[in-house]
Parts: structure tokens; C-alpha cells; sequence
């Protein structure tokens, strides 16, 4: 059923791959909204499916991909279904993607205000003088500095961090009404990584897009998501808030990232992750498919796969420790750490925008 607010339903998403090793059982049973203006984390080690969820979005599936089940409804309409037309259409002007690494989504032998206008001329009909002055205010937007002089230069002749401005100028030109951000942040450094995580947050308010942010360091949810979906091994497993998410985490797996988030007095080296590796999705394990790296494991989760308990009207997780019969158990200690470190960045990001306000106001005439 399609409510009102949601532009986006994903309803028991089922996706497999032929493989010459068998099927990669890659999305089993994948279920969220999207509601108009919220940013959607998802988060999840590497090949929970977070790629391919949103690829499904997008209607950009590898050609060995098989639905097996299940739907992707964009205002109601099965985007699995689309014909390649329809597909063009919706990937041009409703939603819009930016990857990892700015340089492959960019064409090095175009100038950059020619590819940001360019949607505009293909999707909207707009005049190329039109569309190109329409380029350069989205440059200012995304804060590509000495933008008049900038227009026509080349990919090559921007920084990494730069690039991603660019990227993100081409993806916002048409004004998506979904915006999916697959680690956008990953292949640039520390100090980029904060300016282009600001610039989305400053974005955000501006345009009223609605953004999937894929990552897999919690950390960098602070601030960015509404709510967040953790994954594992192609199912969500937790479902929340981002405050119930990281102050009530009710999934042993939620615990484990949460552990590995670093805390402000670890280096990077010393950064615990969560003991073994995820399944072989070739040949996904009965029951909870986290059980063999779960320590707080039950016997019924080798049995038996856990449906979904409720903990608010907004908070779901899957796993059978919330079965009312089952024993008490505590999260581990060290997420107290990180709890405290979060509600330190969430303080740092409110006072941030506060700044912001108070500069904005102070310019005024
Ligand atoms: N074309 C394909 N053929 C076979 N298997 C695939 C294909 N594409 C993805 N997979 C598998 O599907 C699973 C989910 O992959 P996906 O790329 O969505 O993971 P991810 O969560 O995005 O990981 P990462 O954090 O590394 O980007 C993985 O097991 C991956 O190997
Ligand atoms: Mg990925």
C-alpha cells in the first residue's frame, strides 16, 4: 500500500545473481520508505547490498541480476518495470546519484559548466544559454570557488574534492526529488570528506531532496540521516531514528558497528571491527545469518530465521534477543564511548548550525 508522504517504497526486494560459482542470493527480503525531504542512511560492512539496493532504485541492475521478488515503487510505480525509456527519464530528472570516485562519473574531455547544464538541455529542453547560466549558480550553490572563471576548465584541472562539487552540481541541477549518495566521501581525505559532508547538510536544507546516504562508518550519519537502515548479509536487520539507533541499538550487529566506530582517543590503526566475516551469500546460513559472529547468539538463531519485533512506532530489529522469552542481555560497554562521542559530534554540528544562522543574519542589510 502506498502512503501518502512516502515517494519511495521498496517492498520485500529479492535479488540474485548467476554467477559460474552459483546464485549470489545478494538482497533477501528488503523492505523501506523513502518520505519527501529525509535523508535515509543505510549502513553495512562491505556486500551487505547497500550498491545494489539503490541500484535497484535506480533501475541500473547488472545484466546476471535476477528479481526474484518484491518491488521498487517510485510515486507508486514499479520502477523494476520501467521501460528503458521511462528509466532515462527518471534517472535524469527525479533521481540523481553520486558515487565514490568523482572522476569516473565525470567526462574529462567536456568543460565542467557544458556537463552540469547538460541534464537541464536533455531533460528539461532548456536553451543552452539559459541552462549554462543556471550551471553557474548551482557552482556557487555547491561552492566552487571563482566560479565565472572556472566554467569552462576541465575535470583534470580540479581537486578531488573539487570534482565531487561538481559531481554533486550535475546530480542537484535538475532538482531531484531523491538524491542517492553511495560513499560519497570515501575516496577523498579527512579534511575534504567534512567539507563535502557540510555541503551535503547545507544542501539538504536548501533543496527539499530526499537522500539515500550509503556508508559504512555510522560516525558519519551523525547529523547527515533522519533515520538509518542497518544491513547485513543482503536483509535489514535494524531499523530507527538515528538517536534510537545509537542511544537504544537493540541488534547484536548495530553493537558491533557501533564498537567499531573509532572514538576521539583511537587512531585509525588501532580501530576494532567486528570479529569473523559475513556469510557466503552463495549459500546463506539457516536462521540469523549473523549468529556465527553473534556472542550473544541463541539457540533458535540457528534454526530459525528472527522476523522483525517492533521496539517503537519508528524502531524495528530484527533478532530473536527481543523475543519476550528471551534472556536479558546488555549491549558491550565500549558503546558508551561511543554513544558519548556521538552526542559530542551531534553538539558540534547543532552549534555549527548555529554559526551558520548567526552569520546569515548578520548579513543582512
Ligand atoms: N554483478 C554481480 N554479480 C555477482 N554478485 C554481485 C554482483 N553485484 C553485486 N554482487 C554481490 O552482491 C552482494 C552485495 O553487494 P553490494 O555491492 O550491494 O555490497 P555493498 O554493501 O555495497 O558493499 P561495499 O560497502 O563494499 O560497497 C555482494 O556479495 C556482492 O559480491
Ligand atoms: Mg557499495
Amino acid at each position: 500500500m502506498q502512503s501518502k508522504e512516502n515517494i519511495l517504497e521498496v517492498n520485500h526486494l529479492k535479488i540474485n545473481f548467476s554467477t559460474y560459482a552459483g546464485t549470489v542470493k545478494a538482497i533477501r527480503d528488503v523492505s523501506f520508505n523513502l518520505k519527501k525531504g529525509e535523508t535515509l542512511a543505510i549502513v553495512g560492512e562491505s556486500g551487505s547490498g547497500k550498491t545494489v539496493t539503490t541500484r535497484s532504485i535506480m533501475g541500473l541492475l547488472a545484466n546476471n541480476a535476477v528479481v526474484t521478488g518484491g518491488n521498487v515503487l517510485f510515486h507508486g510505480k514499479d520502477v523494476l518495470k520501467m521501460s528503458q525509456k521511462e528509466l532515462e527519464a527518471l534517472r535524469g530528472a527525479k533521481i540523481a546519484q553520486i558515487f565514490q570516485d568523482p572522476m569516473t562519473s565525470l567526462d574529462p574531455t567536456m568543460r565542467i559548466g557544458r556537463q552540469i547544464a547538460e541534464p537541464l538541455m536533455v531533460h528539461q529542453g532548456v536553451k543552452k544559454s539559459k541552462a549554462m547560466a543556471q550551471a553557474l549558480e548551482m557552482m556557487k550553490l555547491v561552492g566552487i570557488t571563482d566560479a565565472e572563471n572556472r566554467i569552462n576548465d576541465y575535470p583534470h584541472q580540479f581537486s578531488g574534492g573539487m570534482r565531487q562539487r561538481i559531481v554533486i552540481a550535475i546530480a542537484l541541477i535538475n532538482y531531484p526529488e531523491i538524491l542517492i549518495a553511495d560513499e560519497p566521501t570515501t575516496a577523498l581525505d579527512v579534511t575534504i570528506q567534512a567539507q563535502i559532508l557540510d555541503l551535503m547538510r547545507e544542501l539538504q536544507d536548501k533543496i527539499s531532496t530526499s537522500i539515500i546516504f550509503i556508508t559504512h562508518d555510522l560516525g558519519v550519519v551523525a547529523g547527515m540521516a533522519d533515520r538509518v537502515a542497518v544491513m547485513y548479509a543482503g536483509k535489514i536487520v535494524e531499523f530507527g531514528t538515528v538517536d534510537e539507533i545509537f542511544y537504544n541499538p537493540k541488534h547484536p550487529y548495530t553493537w558491533g558497528l557501533l564498537s567499531s566506530m573509532p572514538t576521539l582517543d583511537t587512531n585509525s590503526d588501532e580501530l576494532p571491527s567486528i570479529p569473523g566475516t559475513p556469510p557466503d551469500l552463495l549459500d546463506p546460513p539457516k536462521g540469523d545469518a549473523f549468529a556465527p559472529r553473534n556472542p550473544y547468539a541463541l539457540k533458535i538463531d540457528t534454526e530459525k530465521e528472527p522476523p522483525f519485533f517492533k521496539v517503537s512506532d519508528t524502531h524495528y530489529a530484527a533478532t530473536w534477543l527481543l523475543h519476550p522469552d528471551a534472556p536479558k542481555v546488555t549491549p558491550p560497554e565500549q558503546i558508551i564511548e561511543r554513544q558519548k562521542k556521538f552526542a559530542k559530534m551531534q553538539q558540534q554540528l547543532e552549534n555549527k548550525k548555529l554559526h551558520h544562522k548567526v552569520e546569515e543574519t548578520e548579513e543582512q542589510p
